[in-house]
């Protein structure tokens, strides 16, 4: 593996082989989401606490200072909405050139297995590891499933992480599944996250499907909702990190969480 290549691996996952990425790139086809209306500051109090942030270069550009040395994952797939026909009809949004401009670290990719846009956006897929390659820049592949959220079953998270890593994703990010979620990360063979989806009842549940996917393999987490649509974000992803980077038990994060949830904010500055 050449060394920019390694060396952009190194920044996303750290030396422990763990990581936590803060996806807010919801926006691309959600629009101005829930607790995501004014993205800079949704950013600011979680930032130093992720490992690397994926966003789109709009939301970069306006909401994040340019002297951020954050590892930064841009997402360059879209082209749908929550109202449009399909959000599965994706397409490449962002050129590599404006990837390497914008110093972004990795570049993010959704792919729609089993959907009429399997073959496109596979194909994207293709197109953009063919790119970013020649350039020592890694794609995370997005494993999505649209609406259809009853997709989560470990064979189909496992067909469509393996085909995202044949490809020539070098990061997977897929869906946590209650049964069989070593067969998922065990049939990929580069690393695995997990997404959260959709806000959960409590964070109990959140805490121990992401310690339960470690102990089963995954690398750590690409989760957003969960996070910052909880009414205490920051205590939230401090809990998560303890799990991810210092092998908390789901208790123990649970104890955190609750003994830090209304602790006063310290602004990084
Ligand atoms: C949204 C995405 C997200 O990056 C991914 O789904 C993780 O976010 P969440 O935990 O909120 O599901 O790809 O398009």
């Amino acid at each position: 593996m050449e060394w920019g290549m390694k060396n952009r691996l190194a920044q996303l996952i750290k030396q422990d082989g763990r990581a936590l990425f803060l996806p807010i790139d919801h926006g691309y086809f959600q629009g101005p989401t829930k607790r995501l209306e004014e993205p800079e500051k949704t950013i600011e109090p979680l930032l130093q606490y992720c490992d690397a942030l994926f966003v789109t270069r709009g939301v970069l550009r306006a909401a994040i200072d340019p002297n951020n040395t954050k590892p930064i994952i841009l997402r360059v797939s879209g082209g749908t909405s929550m109202v449009g026909k399909d959000l599965a009809n994706e397409g490449i949004t962002t050129s590599i050139e404006e990837a390497l401009r914008l110093n972004a670290s990795a570049v993010g990719i959704s792919i729609f297995v089993g959907s009429d846009y399997e073959h496109q956006t596979l194909l994207n897929l293709a197109r953009l590891v063919d790119e970013a390659e020649r350039y020592g820049i890694p794609v995370m592949a997005v494993t999505a499933v649209g609406k259809e959220l009853e997709k989560r079953s470990a064979r189909y998270l496992a067909l469509c992480c393996r085909i995202a890593a044949e490809i020539g994703a070098r990061v997977v990010k897929t869906y946590w599944c209650d049964d069989g979620f070593e067969k998922v990360v065990r049939g990929c063979p580069v690393p695995v996250v997990m997404a959260g989806g959709p806000q959960v009842e409590t964070e109990f549940e959140v805490f121990r499907f992401i310690h339960d996917g470690i102990q089963k393999g995954a690398i750590g987490v690409n989760l957003g909702r969960n996070i910052w649509q909880n009414d205490f974000p920051v205590a939230m992803i401090k809990a998560i990190r303890a799990i991810i980077h210092e092998n908390a038990t789901p208790e123990e994060a649970r104890d955190l969480f609750e003994s830090m949830k209304h602790e006063p904010l310290v602004s990084k500055a």
